[in-house]
């Protein structure tokens, strides 16, 4: 099995990035295995896309700055080779991310490529929801994996992503979001992202699954205040831009350790850590699933990702349904 590389300018660029000061043409041609040539020839694209690359007579060159926009190059220059999130395949417009997920899972991508749009004309939310993001302004993405694993554990996926969010925003931007089970993030008492699992199985073993993600990020609060939920961006808590090249970036790096710690068995610590991220611990509230209607207390989550609810003194495990909080004050 070959592992996935980032392109040849996200590889210029992590080189760029991980070199202290300077780095010669000679050395990043040679580690590369590309001419001179074809390293000017990347350094000169990257500029042309915003990226400011100083040269230095036989110094080299030396990354001074990155814009404030979502470059594949400035993605994949952030990963590690094998790490989830290659190959990344950008897309100025798509019908859905998922939607392209499933169908290039279907034609044999492998595990771990990256579909990130600027904008979806059908994006889609759980219970056939509309999700929809002016373009450009937010994280739009679906990773498809394939792991060795049996239904059962399938939305453990969900959570894994949900901490990868909360943990990169924490560790990145000093932002503390919390995970509303079973897909969604939300900021000061609002949405701030939400998370579409979907997946195929054969006789009982995930085939492929699909996690999409979509993430408020720089939406202005005038148009965040037009949805029909009340719903929060990245910018409108911290009153400044984000970058979502980074970002991405962030989250892929703690979703490829969660993942890799889950599928070693770490189920347990990860349940542990989606508890202490709840918003829903301990408080009681309402479960929808499908036509049936549960209420209890929420009090933990199993590894596999389901909600454990104490329903009149019995903890039952609740696989996928939507939650509703029966005091929602406390999400304020
Ligand atoms: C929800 O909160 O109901 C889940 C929303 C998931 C939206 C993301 S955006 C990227 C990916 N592509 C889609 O069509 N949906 C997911």
């Amino acid at each position: 099995m070959t592992t996935a590389q980032a392109s040849t300018a996200g590889q210029v660029l992590g080189l760029l990035l991980r070199g202290n000061g300077e780095r010669s043409g000679q050395e990043m041609a040679q580690r590369l295995g590309i001419s001179r040539a074809a390293v000017a020839k990347v350094i000169s694209a990257l500029r042309t896309q915003g990226l400011e690359i100083e040269a230095a007579p036989r110094r080299g060159y030396r990354l001074v700055s990155e814009p404030p926009l979502l470059l594949p190059a400035m993605v994949e220059a952030r990963l590690k080779p094998g790490s989830l999130g290659l190959p990344l395949i950008h897309f100025p417009e798509i019908d859905s991310t998922n939607l392209e997920a499933r169908r290039r899972a279907e034609a044999g991508a492998p595990h771990g490529t990256c579909l990130v749009a600027e904008h979806q004309s059908a994006g889609r939310g759980r219970l056939d929801r509309r999700w929809q993001a002016p373009k450009g302004s937010a994280l739009l993405f679906s990773i498809i994996l394939r792991p060795v694993l049996g239904i059962r554990r399938v939305f453990a996926l969900n959570n894994l992503i949900s901490l990868a969010v909360c943990r990169a925003l924490e560790k990145h931007g000093g932002v503390e979001a919390a995970i509303k089970w079973p897909n969604d993030v939300y900021l000061e008492g609002k949405k701030l992202a939400g998370m579409l699992t979907e997946f195929t199985s054969r006789a009982e073993a995930v085939e492929y699954a699909v996690v999409g993600v979509g993430l408020n990020v720089n939406q202005e609060p005038d148009w965040l205040a037009g949805l029909d939920q009340p719903a929060m961006s990245l910018m409108a808590a911290t009153g400044h831009a984000w970058n979502r090249a980074t970002l991405l970036a962030q989250i892929l790096e703690e979703m490829t350790a969660l993942h890799d710690h889950f599928m070693a068995g770490g189920g347990d610590e990860m349940a542990q850590e989606y508890a202490q991220r709840s918003l829903i611990l301990g408080l009681e509230v309402t479960v929808r699933e499908g036509q049936a209607v549960r209420r209890g207390k929420a009090v933990g989550f199993a590894p596999e990702g389901s909600l454990l609810l104490e329903e009149d003194g019995e903890i039952n495990p609740i696989h996928h349904g939507d939650v509703s909080l029966l005091d929602w004050e406390v999400l304020a």
